[in-house]
């Protein structure tokens, strides 16, 4: 049979072939590297947010699969306005939500890690990039003050990392039988929470979203009645959650006394320090983050406070065994694999297959060494108080609260039937400038706009400019 001319053309020119020659490679190589420096190098120039014309963009995206082969440098150039339409999480002005970066050395380890594309699932196929992965969760147990005994996993980002632990503090404690198990935590804590809860199998009567404090702390005595409550009734408390600075306002629940509640009534104790955990890092943070080394299980997101790329959480088991009771499985089609060696993340996690993730921890962290990432956690608490205080000495602004890590919260000080919609109007004037990007959010249902500090492009201009714009706004807005 005589190929068809378009397929006899592409694979007759190397530049189209699913295995390019080494000069090809190069190239394509070049083409990519030229075309992602000139994204970071000019981070700080772009807009913090551009969405003119993002929806003509997309538009163009919305297409049937190509039956031809397309240029490299121009499917690039069409991802161009792609990037360019959106908010700019990795600038140094994302001030929203929870920022996170992307250090530049683990998008090298991503290429790596892809490029060579070995199987770290089981350790046996690869054992010593396994090893990689495994001693890069040993170190992030050693960060936290974890014993030699616990596990480090890494998953794709905080909300499963919150599932796992959800689905290995439900094995513990309540086996097979899940009915009756209830879950507590503050009504500050993430969504993901609730979500990991109800895929993990518990419907949203199992779960307790419990009072803050007056700085949107979790209440214990309010947690302690609760549970025996539930007892009392003949349901199976297990669970509580506690938060190691939550996305609000970065508030710290009292760690020790949740632990003390925990012991108490022998509820497994998971801290979702998926934002506040790497601040332990920080000068003074473990005194911050007093009590979370004694947490059965703790989230973390490199791809948060360690500035990773999207795509880089983390999950810490005080007894690492745990991982592996809850999630693990066996076939006859991996006998050939099941055996001595250590336990691989396969058993250990929901997943099978995936991408060698463990370098793009491992990597910058030899790069850069720890030291690195200290001095650039330590800066962003002190930028998150510098800002709190320009802003509790404004009279047009009400601080919420001091930060207890790198977030501060606020609103106008306005008349209550005003304050809304003068507080929108002041994010997006501020946000319109498009030097720097905030969020909003409710704090005990009255609307109120944060800065999160987090990012490690992100310094004192960039925390400076913020403010400067939202006292000039807020000015203007309560004088008109
Ligand atoms: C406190 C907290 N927990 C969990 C999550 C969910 O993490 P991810 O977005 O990595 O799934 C977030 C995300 O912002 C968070 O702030």
């Amino acid at each position: 049979m005589r190929p068809r001319r378009g397929l006899a053309c592409a694979m007759a020119d190397a530049r189209y072939a699913l295995e390019p020659d080494r000069k090809v490679l190069e190239k394509m190589t070049r083409a990519v590297g030229d075309f992602v420096v000139d994204q970071v190098a000019t981070l700080g120039e772009q807009p913090s947010f551009d969405l003119d014309g993002a929806d003509a963009v997309r538009a163009s995206f919305r297409e049937p699969v190509p039956e031809e082969a397309t240029h490299l440098e121009a499917i690039l150039e069409r991802l161009r306005p792609a990037i360019a339409k959106s908010y700019n999480t990795a600038g140094p002005g994302y001030l929203a939500y929870i920022p996170g970066g992307g250090v530049y050395a683990a998008a090298l380890a991503a290429l790596v890690a892809a490029a060579t594309n070995r199987y770290v699932g089981v350790t046996q196929a690869a054992p010593a990039l396994a090893q990689i992965e495994e001693t890069a969760g040993r170190w992030l147990c050693d960060l936290m003050g974890l014993p030699p005994a616990a596990r480090g996993l890494l998953t794709s980002g905080g909300s499963l990392s919150n599932f796992s632990a959800i689905v290995t503090a439900r094995h513990e404690r309540l086996g097979e039988d899940l009915a009756g198990g209830t879950i507590y935590f503050s009504e500050e804590t993430h969504h993901c929470i609730a979500k990991a809860a109800r895929l993990a199998g518990f419907p949203r009567g199992a779960l307790r979203p419990l009072p803050t404090d007056e700085r949107f702390r979790l209440r214990t005595d309010i947690l302690e009645e609760a549970v025996r409550a539930d007892r009392a009734d003949g349901l199976r408390p297990f669970l509580v959650v506690a938060n190691v600075g939550t996305t609000n306002t970065g508030a710290i629940d009292p760690l020790p006394e949740v632990r003390r509640v925990a012991d108490g009534y022998g509820l497994w104790a998971h801290a979702d320090a998926a934002y506040g955990g790497f601040f332990r890092l920080a000068e003074s943070g473990e005194a911050l983050l007093r009590g979370v080394e004694g947490f059965d299980s703790i989230t973390l997101d490199p791809h948060k406070g360690l500035f990773m790329p999207y795509g880089l959480g983390a999950l810490l088991v005080r007894d690492g065994e745990a991982l592996a009771r809850a999630h693990r499985e066996s076939a006859h089609y991996v006998q050939d694999l099941a055996g001595e060696g250590s336990l691989g993340v396969a058993d250990l996690s929901p997943e099978l297959s995936r991408d060698f993730r463990g370098l793009r921890l491992w990597l910058p962290l030899q790069l850069h060494g720890l030291a690195a990432f200290r001095a650039q956690l330590t800066e962003k608490l002190a930028l998150a108080r510098w800002a709190h205080e320009e802003l509790r000495q404004d009279p047009h602004l009400e601080v919420l609260d001091a930060p207890q890590l790198s977030i501060v919260a606020f609103r106008l000080r306005a008349a209550e039937n005003e304050a809304e919609h003068l507080s929108l109007e002041l994010l997006r004037r501020v946000n319109e400038r498009r030097r720097v990007f905030l969020s909003s959010t409710r704090l005990r249902g009255r609307y109120a706009l944060r800065i999160c500090v987090l990012s490690f492009r992100t310094h004192e201009e960039h925390v400076r400019e913020a403010v400067g714009a939202l006292r000039e706004e807020a000015r203007a807005l309560l004088a008109g």
